[in-house]
């Protein structure tokens, strides 16, 4: 008999690899989608809204979608990077289906919130955007921590070179305040950053593969989306430019979910550098046994997980035999 399917919630700024990793919960028989919460970053938040509910109707699928928070908490918002996912977060696409699907009106954070205290104990929240849905939801309810089962991030970077400054990640770039206060909260959290999604190269011919397998307008979207995305990825990095096609960032939290064996972690104190030329930064303390006497770094502070490796080709062959399942109709 299988185990239970993991209740989740989905915290996206879809985005082409947000969009990956939609496909890859709805299409894996282990995780069961509770709820999609939207936030800015790859795109506005509103338009993230419209991507979900998009994503979800042609792909048959209803599942409530609630619009989160629209700019940082401190830092000014900056424009969404069309030249990475599209002007439309899905590599432009030339038209759209209707969508019958509204948002559910509740603000992501509270979603969150009456989720976590309707479920105490069970709902793994997967956070692949800005974090400022996470840090709103924890004012909100202070006991989130306690409420959630499992929280995992993909964001930051610890060894591996930043992708918007030498140091920094997009996603803890993109509201490094909020990402501060998530990594204190004192969850059980997990760190699914560039150390490992750097590792993680899918080409543009796996996607393809499975628009060919399955001849369906979600597929034919992905495929679309992607083949923009993986032009900018192939045009900056040499590796990505051999094998053609782009990294799967967000695809990897759900890997971790579903498959954490195939991770090595390390487990230390991380914090965020707020401002300066490290802005962004996710500096972790690799060396508990130090007794740092600056502020910041108190033996109190809570631990997280974070992912220092990834076996690839292991993840990319889950990827791939996932969406190929029957899970489109
Ligand atoms: O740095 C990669 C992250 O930034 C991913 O979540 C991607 O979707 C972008 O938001
Ligand atoms: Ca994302």
């Amino acid at each position: 008999m299988h185990p239970a399917p993991l209740p989740v919630i989905f915290d996206t700024d879809p985005g082409v690899d947000d969009a990956m990793a939609l496909y890859f919960a709805l299409a894996h028989p282990g995780i069961e989608l509770l709820g999609i919460t939207t936030t800015f970053g790859n795109v506005s938040v509103a338009q993230a809204t419209v991507n979900a509910l998009y994503l979800l109707e042609i792909a048959g699928q209803k599942i409530p979608v609630t619009q989160g928070v629209a700019t940082p908490w401190v830092k000014t918002a900056e424009a969404p990077p069309a030249h990475i996912h599209g002007a439309d977060g899905l590599g432009n696409l030339p038209q759209r289906a209707a969508v019958k699907q509204t948002p559910d009106p509740r603000a992501s954070a509270q979603f969150i919130v009456d989720m976590a205290r309707a479920r105490p104990g069970e709902i793994t929240l997967v956070a692949v955007g800005p974090l400022g849905n996470l840090s709103l939801a924890l004012k909100l309810e202070p006991k989130l921590p306690e409420l959630l089962r499992e929280v995992i991030v993909m964001g930051g970077t610890i060894l591996e070179p930043g992708n918007v400054s030498p140091v920094a990640e997009a996603n803890v770039w993109n509201d490094p305040h909020a990402a501060d206060a998530v990594f204190a909260a004192g969850w059980k959290l997990t760190l699914v950053g560039l150390d490992v999604t750097h590792r993680l190269i899918l080409p543009t011919t796996l996607f393809r593969q499975i628009a060919q397998h399955h001849a369906h307008p979600a597929t034919a979207t992905l495929l679309h989306a992607v083949e923009f995305y993986a032009h900018f990825y192939s045009q900056r990095h040499p590796q990505v430019a051999q094998i053609q096609g782009c990294f799967g960032h967000d695809v990897l939290a759900f890997i971790y979910l579903v498959n954490p064996e195939l991770f090595t972690l390390a487990l230390g104190a991380v914090r965020v550098a707020t401002d300066g030329l490290a802005q962004g930064q996710t500096i972790m303390n690799r060396n508990p046994s130090a007794n740092y006497p600056q502020a910041g770094w108190e033996a109190s502070r809570p631990l997280i997980q974070v992912c220092l490796q990834v076996q690839a080709d292991a993840a990319k062959t889950v990827f791939e035999q996932t969406l190929m399942r029957p899970w489109l109709h």
